[in-house]
């Protein structure tokens, strides 16, 4: 079982500055052209939040253009910069968000391995958190399976990265109590997230926690404290998760924009 994370497209429109600058569409092109490369195929796309970059129907209708062609399924959920009742509208067709929940967080049981879907958006902040709400059901949902193998993908990624620029807009509220909730679980094999725009990986309340770099631009290393935070253009990547029931679930960093290759070495 293949699981493609791509994350933090910040889709804009022609003219704005992510569109011209940062080449956010492009980018996520190629991204979605990479994907579509891949042999195997990755059975299911999780799409980790920033989806677009205003939250408007607009981005939102180029952003489903943009991944008409891939043909796995998507599961997504938001980033701050996403605005949850314009992707209720944008992606009507889903089913996997309930209508009667204020949150964008959802149960996927159909693979191999479980996805939980958790929604860390705060309206107008840069920041996340889980609420009491939210934490209750995430502790309900784990506790319905406890033995099956466990990925949970969220945007904002509850650690501190060391990169002090964003760690003050990381997770406002809940990372200690997710922390403790996650702690009494031996079957969650991954939590994946997006928010920080560089691959990054932590073992966290005894699981392993890894960030996905953006398919478009990133954020430069800088851990001096009160440093300043860059954007910088190294390469676009995608994740990829692989589950088998021997080796467990192992993730590769894949680059989806071009690049050279001169040669083909073969290994004996
Ligand atoms: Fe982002």
């Amino acid at each position: 079982m293949i699981i493609a994370q791509i994350t933090d497209f910040h889709i804009s429109l022609p003219g704005q500055r992510m569109d011209e600058m940062f080449r956010t569409s492009s980018f996520l092109e190629q991204a979605v052209a990479h994907l579509l490369s891949l042999e195997p195929s990755p059975d299911l796309v999780l799409a980790t939040g920033d989806l677009v970059d205003k939250g408007v129907p607009e981005e939102y209708a180029r952003l489903k253009d943009i991944l008409n062609p891939i043909d796995a399924p998507l599961y997504f959920i938001p980033g701050n910069h996403d605005d949850r009742d314009e992707m209720r509208r944008a992606f009507s067709d889903l089913d996997y968000w309930s209508r009667d929940d204020e949150f964008l967080h959802y149960v996927i049981d159909e693979w191999p391995v479980r996805l939980i879907g958790l929604d860390t958006l705060i309206p107008g902040k840069i920041s996340g958190e889980l609420c009491e709400e939210r934490l209750r059901w995430l502790s309900d949902r784990l506790a319905e399976d406890p033995e099956k193998p466990t990925l949970i993908f969220m945007h904002h990624p509850p650690i501190k990265s060391g990169m002090s620029a964003m760690d003050r807009h990381g997770f406002d509220a809940g990372g200690a109590e997710m922390g403790a909730i996650v702690e009494r679980y031996r079957n969650i094999e991954r939590i994946v997230c997006g928010h920080l725009h560089r691959p990054i990986t932590a073992r966290w309340h005894g699981t392993v926690l890894s960030v996905a770099p953006s398919t478009a631009h990133q954020m430069g290393l800088n851990m001096l404290e009160g440093g300043r935070q860059q954007v910088i253009m190294e390469p676009p990547a995608c994740q990829l998760h692989i589950w088998g029931e021997e080796t467990g679930l192992i993730s590769h960093t894949s680059y989806t924009s071009e690049y050279e290759v001169p040669l083909t070495v073969k290994l004996s």
